[in-house]
């Protein structure tokens, strides 16, 4: 994969316009880009303006005129040699109004008011791979907290960075160059290099989440999907990987006959960071569960050839929680936390389960099999049974690409929120606000229920063609046991949803970054 781009932080009174750092070049001799910042109506901040003197702010001006430039976020003013300056290129990257227009604009817009987020991956993106960057991180309205807005600049640099190219032998000459280098001028460069070193953690998350979902399935299959979570260990992560006859002995039913068509066995992986007050003992663990389909063929009720390619990515759910106990142990969170993930490959053949088949699970409970398409719900089922089981946590969340019916409902801006907790839906529905990882719940209840009574077994495995999401929530809280649970629906955000400014990826390592803030905000300590 492309080197990641190198990142520092200096004092902002270590740069100059007339010249910039020495020794910075690599041997490609990246041209030396000065990013500043500018709001609407020529506003800079105090240490920008006194940067750029105002011969700086004429130049700029002048050039405004000429590009219609107005400052406006995601837009840019881009400078190749100016005259009177040191660096090769000045970019100037627009961030909006400024005093009550700003708070103005907040009250209107559903966007966060200070996302520093996209603003790293906006800058990133203008910056481009390869080239040399000093960003004076001075913004015409200043942060509240100057050090962690830095950190989160960082970190959607990070996250916009990032590129999936593994298996690409011929590279485009943009594509040939070395890792960008970025140095981010702040006042304080120990508190942000403080701050950066958990958005980093949080960022690699993200990104390992995104590789997972990238990787095809004929690489990553559950045997290597497990050694992948087993390197977690590497970061004190405990690993645990059952085989199939440890979950045959455990009675996992239904997880085992979804893998049992497939000739790459199945996994069952146990992940746990153990960053709770030790001493105590007594705190419960939080737990997150993934679908971790490697591919989806429908099995005997095969899907459609048409863009079948996709499910390489119904493991999604899966590869965030592993994108997620990264973070967790990367960043040491103080918290205990649980992952489990089952890892399988649904496929026909001649050992594949039947459309008719009545299978038992771990719980006790039979199912009879309707469709061998709607799999994920049989293998978390198994899942949410053992976790509840063994660990009986403070909650469970699991996640997963288990219907297409979620984007008929939401499209691709929300990820479908089920639970049966309003406090802990309240606060999934708030940390999705603050991360820009959007969900909307939608309903259970015993209507919907009775949707998925069997006349054979004790459910069916689909509830008929209305309201395809929540009847696969229904069958998913039958095995949770009365746990504190909630359910989100990826499909639509997992892969293959909308670029952003921080997110280019086909796997968009959704809900890596959701969760880490769910942790943090109400979880650790
Ligand atoms: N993995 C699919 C859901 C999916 C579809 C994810 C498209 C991402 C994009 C899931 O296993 C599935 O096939 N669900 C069926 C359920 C149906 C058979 C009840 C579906 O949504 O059609
Ligand atoms: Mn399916
Ligand atoms: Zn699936």
């Amino acid at each position: 994969m492309s080197q990641p781009v190198k990142i520092d932080f200096v004092p902002l009174d270590s740069v100059s316009v007339q010249a910039p750092p020495a020794g910075k070049r690599g041997k490609n001799k990246a041209p030396q880009t000065l990013v500043l910042f500018m709001g609407q109506d020529f506003n800079f901040g105090e240490a920008t303006r006194k940067l750029i003197g105002d011969e700086g702010e004429a130049l700029i001006k002048r050039a405004a005129a000429a590009a219609k430039f107005k400052g406006k976020p995601s837009s840019a003013l881009d400078l190749i040699a100016p005259a009177g300056i040191g660096f090769e290129r000045l970019l100037v990257i627009g961030t909006g109004p400024v005093g009550d227009d700003a708070k103005k604009k907040d009250r209107e817009s559903d966007s966060r008011p200070e996302d520093h987020l996209a603003l790293g991956g906006f800058v990133m993106s203008k910056i481009g791979a390869g080239s040399h960057a000093t960003i004076f991180f001075d913004l015409p309205r200043a942060p509240r907290e100057p050090s962690s807005a830095a950190a989160e600049l960082v970190e959607g640099i990070k996250l916009r960075d990032y590129k999936f190219d593994l298996y690409k032998t011929k590279k485009k000459d943009e594509e040939e160059s070395e890792p960008a280098e970025i140095a981010i001028a702040v006042e304080d460069p120990a508190a942000a290099r403080r701050e950066a070193k958990s958005r980093d953690a949080v960022a690699e998350g993200v990104n390992l989440a995104r590789t997972l979902v990238n990787e095809p399935a004929n690489v990553l299959y559950p045997e290597e999907f497990a050694r992948r979570a087993q390197e977690l260990e590497k970061l004190g992560v405990e690993v645990k990987v059952l085989d199939v006859a440890a979950m045959k002995e455990l009675g996992m039913g239904a997880l085992l006959a979804v893998g049992q068509g497939s000739d790459r066995e199945s996994r069952f992986v146990v992940m746990r960071w153990r960053g709770g007050d030790k001493k105590e003992g007594k705190s419960k663990p939080i737990a997150f569960i993934g679908k971790g389909v490697c591919f989806d063929t429908g099995g005997i009720s095969i899907k459609p050839a048409a863009g079948m390619e996709d499910m390489k990515g119904d493991m999604a759910g899966a590869a965030c929680v592993v994108g997620l106990m990264h973070a967790l142990a990367a960043r040491k969170a103080k918290v205990d936390a649980i992952g489990a993930i089952g890892i399988v490959e649904n496929m026909p053949g001649p050992n594949a389960q039947r459309p008719g088949d009545i299978i038992k699970s771990m719980s006790g409970q039979t199912i009879e099999v309707i469709n061998t398409d709607a799999e994920g719900r049989l293998v978390l089922a198994d899942v949410l049974w053992y976790v509840q089981d063994k660990f009986k946590p403070q909650f469970m969340i699991d996640l997963a690409t288990l219907t297409g019916a979620v984007m008929v409902a939401l499209g691709q801006e929300h990820a479908g929120l089920f639970s049966n907790d309003d406090t802990l839906a309240e606060r999934i529905t708030e940390a999705g606000k603050e991360t820009n990882e959007k969900v909307w719940r939608l309903p259970l209840g015993p209507a919907y229920d009775k949707l998925i009574d069997s006349k054979f077994a004790d459910m069916k495995n689909t509830g008929g063609r209305h309201g395809g999401s929540i009847t696969a929530a229904q069958f998913l809280q039958r095995f949770v046991n009365g746990t504190p649970w909630a359910h989100l629906d990826i499909a639509g955000t997992g892969m293959n949803s909308p670029a952003n400014d921080i997110n280019q990826s086909w796997g968009s390592g959704f809900g890596v970054r959701l969760l880490d803030r769910l942790v943090s905000e109400y979880y650790e300590g």
